[in-house]
């Protein structure tokens, strides 16, 4: 069940036996030369649907615009200030619990984005405290799981693709979204085969050292067919994780 696909009624019928939903959050953002833009929000969300539709639970909009400073020399990436980021995801959390949500499940698809999320968390907590309830207990509680981190699946990604995963425009990444979107898969011929590695700086400096955007891997090898197994994972791993949550 998809937040934006479903009437008022029925999320007002579906608060009187959950209070709890699960909100995809990316980053648009550069992923090479075969990678889409989307890649980050794409995952968590194609994982997140499957999983809400096979276990009954309300997905919410994907919060798509991250932290993707260092990628801005690459065209048609999106970046939020952290501060904005923040601010956005307060309101986000704030409007679902007005509605009578206390449990929000947040699924990453982006590295980038895991300290500004945690600082919005603290955030969201401090607004109860200090509106004056007397109470440490926040009227939502929030957690974060980053997709490639469920169980199982880094296993799955390691098996299927032993060498050149790398750390970013990764085969497996770009695979869960060739299954999401086949007719968006692009066909390029990796220079360098495989990508170098090396660390993140500013973006001038990204660009410079990564000039296709990739780091370590070799996305040639993405395929709907691996991305379709670590999406089976990953959805068994979710529906898991979240009755968990929503239990504790
Ligand atoms: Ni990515």
């Amino acid at each position: 069940m998809q937040l934006h696909l479903s009437s008022w009624p029925e999320v007002e019928e579906y608060l009187a036996k959950s209070k709890a939903i699960l909100i995809p959050i990316g980053s648009t953002e550069q992923h090479g030369p075969n990678g889409l833009l989307g890649t980050d929000c794409i995952a968590p969300e194609t994982i997140a649907k499957r999983a809400g539709e096979e276990a009954g639970f309300l997905v919410g909009p994907t919060f798509n615009v991250g932290q993707a400073q260092h990628h801005m020399a690459f065209t048609g990436t999106i970046t939020l200030r952290p501060s904005t980021m923040i601010a956005a995801m307060v309101d986000w959390a704030q409007s679902l619990a007005h509605h009578g949500f206390e449990r929000l499940y947040w699924l990453n698809g982006h590295g980038g984005n895991i300290h500004t999320i945690n600082a919005a968390f603290s955030e969201i907590y401090h607004a109860s405290s200090f509106d004056g309830v007397d109470s440490n207990r926040a009227p939502v509680r929030c957690t974060l799981r980053n997709w490639w981190e469920l169980p199982g699946v880094m296993d799955i990604c390691k098996q299927l693709f032993p060498v050149g995963e790398g750390h970013h425009a990764t085969p497996s990444e770009v695979s869960v979204t060739y299954f999401a979107y086949p007719e968006a898969q692009k066909r390029v011929t990796m220079e360098p085969k495989i990508a170098p590695f090396g660390p993140i700086r500013d973006a001038k400096d990204y660009r410079r050292r990564f000039p296709d955007g990739r780091i370590g891997s070799d996305p040639s090898q993405a395929s709907p067919e691996a991305g379709e197994k670590i999406v089976a994972a990953a959805v068994k791993a979710v529906i898991s994780e979240f009755k968990q949550f929503v239990e504790a």
